[in-house]
């Protein structure tokens, strides 16, 4: 403890009355190289451009406890790299051990998502909605206040707000923005689906006869089959980043209603934002209220469960009877395509750890 004491008094020292420019902390903005494969560039942030410096302060910020009352739940406590940075609970758990009252959403490819955060599209923007977690009694359950005060008393994040903004001002706006510049750079597009489109790899005979059932519209006619998967798990994001009802439950047994809450209109009543399908087979269990725990069962319901009500997507309702006439094989096809949104590079890499 005493030495503790003497380090942090000699550092003291040396950084307030020292001219020897190796302790000097320097604002630092290297741009952060932001790679995005072959889908189309984002629009990222143009008041505060990604720089290597912010991304790191985000990232450390991401893994660190801290940021919870307890000391011990960080962001990936429930968003999770090997599960798409999503939590396979089908509520996540707060420091408090109670159970939130919604599925935890994977963070992939969000620098592409222009119309909100959350399962109902609350928050605007990444950098609002990364200050909801630390202050929701069911989840980390601290005071920004507190926060800041943790963090001024950690020589190291001083430092690393003066490197990422230029002083050591450490204020709920900036940690903002340092997760959201995190945050933006979870990008997956290395998926087998991903290196078939480059035409460095082929599709299996069942991968590829999935892909055409997700890829095709439902035919009432029964011609061709077709599960109209595509409209609004659109490539390349797999998502249309739009809130939509796909009939999971009829009006009389509505639990959430999702999207109405945030624009108070009956018309959004139970409708929620379509989530990207990359990394699905990790993201484990499914839909908002984690209802289903394998991928084998949400093609069996859109295959003969959905259920009619006031909002169900017109999508929908074509499938409602007799359904999507998908047979076993079919359902199984369907499932090995969605196997291949799997992207290895995305779920193992280093620079999304703890730095
Ligand atoms: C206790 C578990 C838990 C913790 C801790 C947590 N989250 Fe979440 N996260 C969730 C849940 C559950 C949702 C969905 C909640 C909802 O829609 O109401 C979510 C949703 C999100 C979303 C929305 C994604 C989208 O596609 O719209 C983002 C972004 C996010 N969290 C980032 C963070 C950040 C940053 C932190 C740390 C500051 C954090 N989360 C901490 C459980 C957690
Ligand atoms: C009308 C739009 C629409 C269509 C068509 C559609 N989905 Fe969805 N999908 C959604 C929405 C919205 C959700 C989230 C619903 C919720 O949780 O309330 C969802 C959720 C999912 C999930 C769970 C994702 C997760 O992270 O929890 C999977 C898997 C899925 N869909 C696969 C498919 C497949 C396969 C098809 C084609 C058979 C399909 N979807 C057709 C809108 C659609």
């Amino acid at each position: 403890m005493k030495t503790l004491i003497i380090i942090t008094f000699v550092c003291t020292l040396f950084i307030q009355g020292c001219t020897d420019p190796e302790y000097v902390v320097q604002f630092d903005e290297t741009p952060y190289g932001f790679s995005h494969g072959e889908l189309p560039a984002p629009e990222l942030p143009t008041d505060y451009p990604l720089t290597q410096q912010r991304v790191t302060l985000g990232r450390r910020l991401f893994h660190d406890g801290q940021l919870s009352s307890t000391g011990t739940q960080s962001c990936s406590s429930c968003h999770s790299q090997a599960a798409g940075f999503s939590d396979n609970r089908k509520y996540s758990i707060g420091v408090r051990g109670l159970p939130g009252t919604r599925q935890g959403m994977p963070l992939i490819n969000l620098a592409w998502h222009r119309r909100g955060f959350f399962w109902d599209g609350r928050s605007p923007t990444l950098r609002e909605q990364a200050l909801h977690p630390i202050r929701d009694t069911l989840e980390m359950d601290e005071s920004l206040d507190n926060v800041v005060k943790k963090l001024q008393a950690s020589k190291v994040y001083r430092e690393q707000f003066v490197r990422a903004f230029g002083n050591d001002s450490i204020t709920p706006e900036r940690i903002g923005i340092a997760l959201e510049q995190f945050m933006l750079t979870l990008v997956s597009t290395q998926s087998k689906f991903d290196k078939v489109v480059r035409g460095y790899d082929l599709f299996s005979e069942s991968e590829e006869r999935g892909r055409q059932l997700f890829m095709r519209e439902f035919d009432p006619t029964g011609r061709t089959k077709g599960a109209e998967c595509f409209h609004c798990h659109a490539e390349p994001f797999f998502t249309n980043d739009r809130f939509m009802n796909n009939g999971l439950d009829d009006d009389a047994s509505f639990r959430d209603l999702g999207r109405e809450l945030v624009t108070g209109s009956p018309t959004d009543r139970a409708k929620f934002k379509v989530p990207t399908l990359r990394n699905i087979t990790r993201t484990p269990p499914y839909m908002h209220d984690g209802r289903f725990t394998s991928l084998e069962e949400v093609v069996r319901f859109y295959n003969t469960g959905v259920k009619k009500s006031s909002t169900v997507d017109p999508l929908m309702q074509f499938n409602l009877k007799p359904g999507l006439n998908l047979s076993v094989h079919d359902e199984q096809d369907l499932v090995e395509f969605l196997k291949t949104l799997t992207d290895e590079v995305f779920l193992t890499n280093p620079l999304y750890r703890m730095p």
